[in-house]
């Protein structure tokens, strides 16, 4: 026997670098870079599709390109009946981004390519999901509504398709702008715990549905991505900013954490708050909301006043939807619907990395129990 209790254990994993990565890179002084660009210097400049195709195929599209990719992109968000009636008969108490984790495990089965794990085939099949993926949670948002599911509209851009396809009417310019920088903003983060779960999936060499379905599994927890849900829950809870003071003290009195702050790699603000923060902005601005905004801010001060922590991409992502319409429980499958991209380009450089991710434990019991038969225990 070799007893490993003096094995050192990484708590949380923190610090450990599990692989190398060309996708994503974040600086825990406050940067986010994807396959080398600063994400400051592409908000605003390109489009998600422009973001997508960087992430997968590691380099931004020429103009042609990104026609063809943009076209592909969004005749693949037509969804196939067979999968729309599976949607239809979930359960209404399952929440949207348990559908969205069953849709793709069905959405895997009607795969023609099913056997096939071959590099062309995972390249077909990430664009499918890239796709596929906000179109099963538009259906799902429509359906939940009683409305009709909508196919997409080919005169659209992707992302501002996804927002037609939640809401049936198209969007106004700053509408436009919202969602596809919302979805931009959530494309990919480095080795967060969901793209994590995809790549040890992908490491088994399982195929690419099952790698999208851990890391669905893994962001639906309240510290990643379901936060957002719960900071909107917050919202609804705090109703004035005269409020917020009381409220906030009240959780930390109460040891219990404050839904979109803190964050386990940023030391500085995350750098996809100041941009959420300035869409939230304009949005609340337009729609008559900015009272829900200033109680935001509020939160925003009294947190750092109190903790010395700051937002993180959950908590102005939540006003952000919020003001775009989208019901509460969708928020978390909307950060699906964008992380789907970085999710899908892990997975094919885990497969190209070949390597099993299989960490190592420090038992802590004890060795040769004295076995006793069941009749004597
Ligand atoms: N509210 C209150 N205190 C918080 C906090 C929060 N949201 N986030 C971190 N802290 C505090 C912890 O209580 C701890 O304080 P202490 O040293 O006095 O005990 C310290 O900051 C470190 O926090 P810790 O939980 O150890 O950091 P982590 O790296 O393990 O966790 C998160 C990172 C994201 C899980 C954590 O910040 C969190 O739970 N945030 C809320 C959920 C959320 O918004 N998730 C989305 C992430 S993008």
């Amino acid at each position: 026997m070799i007893p490993n209790k003096e094995k050192v254990v990484t708590r949380g994993l923190r610090d450990v670098a599990a692989a190398e990565t060309r996708i994503s890179f974040v600086d825990p002084l406050g940067a986010l870079y994807y396959s080398g660009y600063d994400i400051d210097d592409l908000v605003g400049k390109v489009c998600y599709e422009e973001v997508a195709h960087l992430l997968l195929y590691n380099k931004l599209p020429t103009k042609s390109e990104l026609e063809l990719f943009r076209t592909l992109l969004v005749s693949e968000m037509k969804l196939p009946r067979a999968l729309l009636k599976s949607i239809q008969r979930t359960p209404p108490s399952g929440h949207p981004i348990e559908v969205l984790r069953t849709a793709v495990s069905i959405l895997g089965m009607y795969d023609p390519e099913h056997d096939d794990n071959s590099d062309p085939a995972n390249q077909r099949r990430a664009i499918q999901l890239v796709a596929k993926v906000p179109a099963i949670v538009a259906a799902l948002h429509r359906l939940r509504s009683g409305q009709k599911v909508l196919a997409p509209d080919g005169n659209l851009g992707f992302a501002e398709n996804f927002l037609y396809m939640l809401r049936g009417k198209n969007a106004v310019r700053n509408e436009k702008k919202a969602i596809d920088r919302f979805m931009i903003l959530h494309a990919d983060h480095g080795f967060n715990a969901s793209t994590f779960a995809a790549r040890v999936t992908a490491s088994t060499r399982s195929d690419m549905y099952s790698g999208v379905i851990s890391a669905i599994g893994t962001l639906k927890g309240a510290l990643h991505g379901g936060a957002s849900e719960r900071v909107m829950r917050m919202l609804f809870e705090v109703s004035s900013v005269e409020e917020v003071d009381d409220y906030i003290q009240g959780l930390l009195d109460d040891q219990r954490k404050i839904m979109g702050f803190g964050h386990r790699i940023y030391v500085a603000e995350d750098p996809r708050a100041k941009h959420l923060r300035a869409i939230s902005e304009k949005l609340c601005h337009r729609r008559g909301k900015l009272h829900e905004y200033y109680k935001c801010q509020k939160i925003e001060s009294a947190v750092y006043s109190k903790k010395k922590i700051f937002p993180n991409v959950d908590f102005y992502a939540a006003l952000v939807m919020h003001a775009l319409d989208i019901k509460k429980e969708f928020f978390t499958a909307l950060f699906a619907s964008s992380r789907i991209s970085g999710w899908t380009a892990h997975i094919m450089e885990q497969y190209a990395d070949a390597v099993l991710i299989r960490p190592t434990s420090k038992y802590i019991s004890e060795y040769g129990r004295k076995f006793v038969p069941i009749a004597k225990r």
